[in-house]
């Protein structure tokens, strides 16, 4: 099949209206121009929907989902088979944004066993693009080689919670802000086409974005990045947990999801649920007929 002559945009299968992709070209495309970059996690097949409909740029499939929907209390524990199965869903939903899936903790300890996970990221879960925590400068070279897109993690990276001592900022000091510039910018020069900067300070991350030639994505980095990333569970209060810091919620999907429950439990508790108007019901010749042979048991029994 010939795949020289595809329009630059792409269009949905299930509405034909045209949309343009975001690739990851397109995330530095928008760096250079100045346009900030939106993106958030999705887990599944409805955020993943709602978070691209709502015009969002990249959608990260976050290890995050061990803490905010499989209930652990790291990242660490989730497996690839788990993320692959989460990313799956999240591939099917979207139809605009670019799909990241996390690679998760343990699947990229050697280059070789990184590039063979993330192979299957994209193979059997359609993901565009993975996203690796740390200076794994030699493992982003080797992705890229593999033909591979690469998003990196550098600051306060979940996945070296016991080594950091626990979820702390990072790049406090001169010598650390300098060590995070460094990194970041081997990973660039290595291939990695965006670098997610996570808990560091916003003056770190602005010396960061103002020097790297592919774009920061910034979660409690500060606004001076090319962009920014949430966890969506934090952003429509679905976390739990007391939010940090950086997160701005913008609805209580928490306390919305309860009250229609309660309701629902309440109508069920009352008969009020379902009414017969979301009954299904017998054709009216078949109701007679019914009507006439329960009369006539009823008879019989007399
Ligand atoms: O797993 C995740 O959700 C993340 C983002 C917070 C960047 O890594």
């Amino acid at each position: 099949m010939s795949t020289t002559n595809f329009p630059a945009g792409s269009s949905s299968a299930s509405t034909g209206i045209s949309i343009e992709k975001v690739t990851m070209p397109k995330l530095s495309e928008m760096k250079r121009q100045g346009k900030l970059i939106s993106s958030l996690t999705a887990y599944d097949y409805a955020t993943g929907r709602l978070v691209d409909e709502a015009g969002i740029d990249m959608i990260l499939v976050g290890d995050s989902l061990a803490m905010v929907v499989l209930g652990q209390e790291n990242t660490l524990a989730v497996t690839v088979d788990e993320m692959l199965h989460h990313t799956r869903a999240v591939s099917r939903a979207v139809h605009r944004a670019l799909v990241v899936a996390d690679m998760p903790f343990g699947s990229y300890g050697t280059v070789a066993v990184g590039v063979a996970n993330a192979i299957r990221f994209m193979k059997e879960a359609g993901s565009e693009a993975v996203k690796i925590e740390g200076p794994r400068v030699e493992l982003a070279r080797a992705l890229t080689e593999a033909e591979i897109p690469v998003v990196a993690h550098l600051g306060l990276t979940p996945q070296s919670v016991h080594r950091m001592g626990g979820f702390r900022v990072q790049g406090r000091s001169v010598d650390t802000a300098m060590h995070l510039k460094v990194a970041a910018l081997a990973l660039a020069a290595a291939g990695a086409g965006a670098v997610v900067l996570e808990g560091i300070p916003r003056e770190t991350a602005a010396a960061i974005t103002a020097e790297l030639p592919v774009p920061t994505i910034g979660i409690g980095a500060g606004p001076d990045c090319d962009g920014q990333i949430l966890v969506l569970h934090d952003l429509v209060g679905l976390s739990f947990t007391p939010a940090p810091k950086f997160v701005r919620s913008y609805a209580d999907a928490g306390t919305l999801i309860r009250s229609a429950v309660e309701h629902y439990r309440e109508d069920v508790e009352h008969r009020s649920f379902p009414s017969d108007e979301e009954s299904y019901h017998l054709p009216e010749a078949a109701r007679k007929a019914l009507g006439a042979r329960e009369n006539a048991g009823t008879l019989r029994k007399v």
